[in-house]
């Protein structure tokens, strides 16, 4: 129990209402939903400390979100990546090594540059869950979901901008009609991937696996081409994905 003591300080209302359950709190609930915040963050769009560019870095460059943003698959915590990452080609002799838009990484790895102070660069957070939600990133990539549904076209973005509401309904539009958004785990960073990419022949062999019907078969009787619906209803199915509308799933 001892952790829990901090969080009703933090939000005690949220606390007593989910503790209490039952029929009053399913009316709450619905009208607490219904006027959840849709729009408040959306648009959010900091200045930060290096103008770093995405649209650059994941778009041009093509370098994956997983070099940078290296736990997103292990932990509940996306990590910004620390300054030896950038250092690895903007070190010295590398890769505008010399940039004026680059003196805040120096002074935060070169000891030579004006201004050292050696400590970390102080990014601005973006998005953020209110401390009564629980959110874990491991748990939505590693089940195939993108981080475009939750973050949008990053690898457009010059300045990364609050783009979804991660507002409950956001959340929960999603947890109960999750086939509109599953793709294969190894599609998650390919922001720019539809469903009409997939290979037709192995997902009706893969699909014959399943039913022990004739691949042919299955491909002569079902649709001619697999959009998100006919993948997402498929994935959902076999990988058993079932998101948690309960409450307390979500405010532990
Ligand atoms: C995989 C190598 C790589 C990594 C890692 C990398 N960059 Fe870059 N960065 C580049 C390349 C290539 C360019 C484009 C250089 C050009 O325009 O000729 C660039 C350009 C830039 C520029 C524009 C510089 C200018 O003067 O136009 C900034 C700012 C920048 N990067 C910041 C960062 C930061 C901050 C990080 C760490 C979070 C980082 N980069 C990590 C390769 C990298
Ligand atoms: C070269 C390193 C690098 C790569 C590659 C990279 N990012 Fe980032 N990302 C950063 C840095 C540094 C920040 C903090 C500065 C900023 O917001 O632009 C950041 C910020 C973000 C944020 C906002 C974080 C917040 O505070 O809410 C999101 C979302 C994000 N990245 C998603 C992605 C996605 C999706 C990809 C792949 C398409 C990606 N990033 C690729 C370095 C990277
Ligand atoms: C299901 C929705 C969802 C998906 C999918 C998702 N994110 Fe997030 N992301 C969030 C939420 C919610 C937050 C705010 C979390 C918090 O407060 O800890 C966030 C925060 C972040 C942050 C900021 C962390 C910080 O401390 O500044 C980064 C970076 C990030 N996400 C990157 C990614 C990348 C990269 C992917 C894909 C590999 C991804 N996210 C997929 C919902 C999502
Ligand atoms: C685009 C779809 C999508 C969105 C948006 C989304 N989720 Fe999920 N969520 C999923 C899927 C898929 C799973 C995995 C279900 C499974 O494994 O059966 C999941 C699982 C979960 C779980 C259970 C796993 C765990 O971590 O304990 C929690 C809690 C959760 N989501 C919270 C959230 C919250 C909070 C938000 C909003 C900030 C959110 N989700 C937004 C699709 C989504
Ligand atoms: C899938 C995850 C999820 C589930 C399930 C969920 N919530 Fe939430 N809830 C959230 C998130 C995320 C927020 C924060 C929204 C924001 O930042 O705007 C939130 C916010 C709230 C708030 C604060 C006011 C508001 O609407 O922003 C209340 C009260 C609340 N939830 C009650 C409930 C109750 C009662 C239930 C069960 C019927 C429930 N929640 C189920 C994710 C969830």
């Amino acid at each position: 129990m001892g952790n829990i003591f901090p969080r009703w300080t933090n939000f005690l209302p949220l606390q007593v209402l989910v503790a209490l359950g039952g029929v009053g709190t399913l009316v709450v609930a619905i009208l607490w939903y219904s006027f959840t915040p849709k729009y408040t963050r959306v648009g959010y769009e900091p200045q930060q400390p290096i103008p770093f560019d995405h649209s650059l870095h994941a778009g041009q460059l093509g370098v994956d979100c997983r070099y940078c943003h290296s736990n997103v698959e292990k932990s509940s915590h996306s990590n910004i990546p620390n300054s030896q990452v950038c250092w690895n080609c903007h070190g010295p002799g590398k890769v505008k090594s010399d940039s004026p838009k680059l003196a805040v990484l120096r002074q935060a790895m070169d000891p030579n540059s004006d201004g050292y102070t050696g400590e970390p660069i102080r990014w601005v957070q973006i998005h953020e869950t209110p401390d009564y939600a629980y959110f874990n990133h491991s748990a939505h990539v590693n089940r195939g979901v993108s981080c475009v549904e939750c973050h949008g076209k990053v690898n457009e973005m010059a300045v990364v901008s609050h783009q979804k509401p991660l507002s409950m309904s956001f959340c929960l539009d999603c947890h109960r009609n999750v086939e509109n958004h599953l793709r294969p785990v190894d599609e998650i960073t390919n922001l720019d991937w539809t469903a009409h990419d997939l290979d037709r022949d192995a997902f009706y062999a893969y699909l014959a696996g399943k039913t022990g019907k004739a691949a042919d078969e299955l491909k002569a009787d079902g649709p001619d081409e697999i959009d998100q619906e006919v993948l997402g209803v498929y994935l959902k199915d076999a990988w058993n994905i079932h998101p948690p509308q309960d409450c307390a799933a979500c405010h532990r």
